[in-house]
């Protein structure tokens, strides 16, 4: 059992782009770190207790009066199954309700079953089908918590 608590939440926008390129492989870091830095919500990474980046999230900035998205959300494979993605939902999940959001949305593709599992889990329930995502012809659906009238198990 790999001992990740006390896990220590901050922003490491340079962290995040390696993790990411790590996990998605597919552009280089530069590229990936200015798409973070131009980001304009917030960015958070997880340290384990030996300060071992192992996953991150991100909070946009508010779409609606009320209304934040999760748009980066993902753990390092071997640390997955742990509840480090639950804890760092559980985390933007207070941050939006700190700025006086209502709903946090998050944007899934129709086949990421294990994603569905995880985000219901945590109170989520599908909203919206988006059949032809941005022209991609990528099956799209929305998933929503409304932290105000969802009971939701806070960090
Ligand atoms: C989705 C993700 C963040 C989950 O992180 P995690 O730390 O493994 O999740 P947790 O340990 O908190 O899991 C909580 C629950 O979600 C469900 N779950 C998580 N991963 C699952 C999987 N691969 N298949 C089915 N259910 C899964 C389980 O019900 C789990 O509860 P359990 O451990 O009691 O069975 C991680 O798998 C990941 O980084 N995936 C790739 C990126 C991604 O898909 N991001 C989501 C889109 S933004």
């Amino acid at each position: 059992m790999k001992t990740t608590r006390p896990l220590k939440i901050k922003t490491d926008i340079e962290a995040i782009s390696i993790l990411d390129v790590y996990l998605n492989g597919k552009r280089d870091e530069k590229t990936v770190s200015t798409e973070y830095r131009k980001y304009k919500g917030k960015l958070f990474v997880a340290e384990d207790f030996e300060d071992q980046v192992i996953g991150f999230v991100s909070l946009s900035q508010p779409v609606a009066e009320d209304t934040y998205i999760i748009d980066h959300l993902a753990v390092l494979k071997s640390h997955r199954g742990l509840g480090i993605g639950s804890d760092l939902v559980r985390f933007i999940m207070d941050q939006a309700k700190g700025l006086g959001g209502c709903k946090v949305y998050v944007l899934l593709a129709s086949w990421n079953e294990s994603g569905h599992t995880f985000y219901r889990k945590l109170g989520f329930k599908p909203s919206a089908a988006l059949p032809e995502y941005q022209n991609e012809k990528k099956n799209m659906i929305w998933f929503v918590l409304d932290i105000v009238t969802q009971q939701y198990e806070s960090s």
